[in-house]
């Protein structure tokens, strides 16, 4: 049976589900075209891609053949760092609506924030988003400095930031943070992209609740409220992260998972990020 996923509500009211098939390093072509369509067939109602994947065409397309309407569909596009700027912006979100084939993103979030162009990149988001080009707008790879200069010129919070976050990464401060000011914390690398699923405490969980380690890594970022978007390109696994929704950890395995921080950084680091 498929897993009913909850959707969290963002600060302007949109639905966001809090489980989505991540499409980073998913080749561009069949092959993204086929883990999209699956992770839809199986009950995926979302899905994160972005300029720089180059498979939002891919996404597009598995959108428009699986039949299902374009509004039950939750689509994340990321504004690639080299489009970084105002009609840069503006022009480029253009083009992925193209390649999505739709009129609108649900999220449309700034990849990484470029110095120097982010403000500007962040009014043209704005504009975008009155203009209903993007249900909702967001960054990514916003430490709370980033964020903090940011809501000096903003007109529009972000609803979103989507920064690396799994046991081995537990940026507490960055979550309360978000918390307070209404923005949702998003993981991305919820599995640490595999580095981690061995760790002895992840497989003493696995074996207590009785489910696997990728579920515990993506239970336990679920129930700090964050949204989780593991990428698979295998479809049993697709459906193992799926139903993470499904059991519930307790508050001795989350206090085991809480003090496993090793500050692992699997992708990108912004701390040091002008
Ligand atoms: N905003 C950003 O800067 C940024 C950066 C990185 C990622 N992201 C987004 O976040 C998504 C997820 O992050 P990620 O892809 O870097 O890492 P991830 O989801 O933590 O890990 C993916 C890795 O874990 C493996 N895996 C998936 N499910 C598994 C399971 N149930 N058991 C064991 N291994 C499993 C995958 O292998 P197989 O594919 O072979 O199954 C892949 O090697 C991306 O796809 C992308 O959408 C955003």
């Amino acid at each position: 049976m498929t897993p009913t996923i909850p959707s969290t509500k963002l600060n302007n009211g949109v639905k966001m589900p809090v489980v989505g098939a991540g499409m980073y390093q998913v080749p561009p072509g069949d092959t993204s075209r086929q883990v999209a369509a699956t992770a839809l067939r199986q009950g995926y109602r979302h899905l994160d891609t972005a300029q720089a994947y180059r498979n939002e065409a891919d996404v597009g397309q598995a959108l428009r053949d699986s039949g299902l309407s374009r509004e039950d569909v939750f689509v994340t596009t990321k504004l690639s760092p080299r489009n970084a700027g105002f009609a840069t912006t503006r022009a480029s979100l253009q083009e992925s609506l193209r390649r999505l084939q739709t009129s609108y993103a649900d999220l449309f979030l700034i990849h990484w924030p470029v110095q120097g162009l982010r403000t500007e990149s962040w009014k043209a988001m704005e504009g975008a988003l009155s203009e209903g080009y993007c249900r909702a707008i967001g960054v990514s790879n916003y430490t709370i400095r980033h964020l903090q200069e940011l809501e000096e010129t903003a007109e529009v919070l972000p609803a979103v930031n989507q920064v690396e976050f799994h046991p081995f990464l537990y940026q507490k401060d960055l979550l309360q943070y978000c918390q307070k000011k209404g923005i949702q914390l998003e993981a991305y690398a919820p599995l640490s992209r595999g580095e981690k699923i061995n760790h002895p405490v992840i497989q003493r969980i696995a074996h207590e609740t009785r489910h696997t380690p990728a579920q515990v890594m993506l239970r336990w970022a679920l129930q700090h409220e964050l949204v989780v978007i593991p990428k698979s390109v295998h479809e049993e696994r697709l459906m193992e992260n799926l139903r993470s929704v499904e059991f519930r950890l307790d508050s001795v395995q989350m206090q085991a998972l809480d003090t496993l921080p090793e500050n692992l950084r699997t992708c990108w680091d912004p701390t040091d990020a002008p």
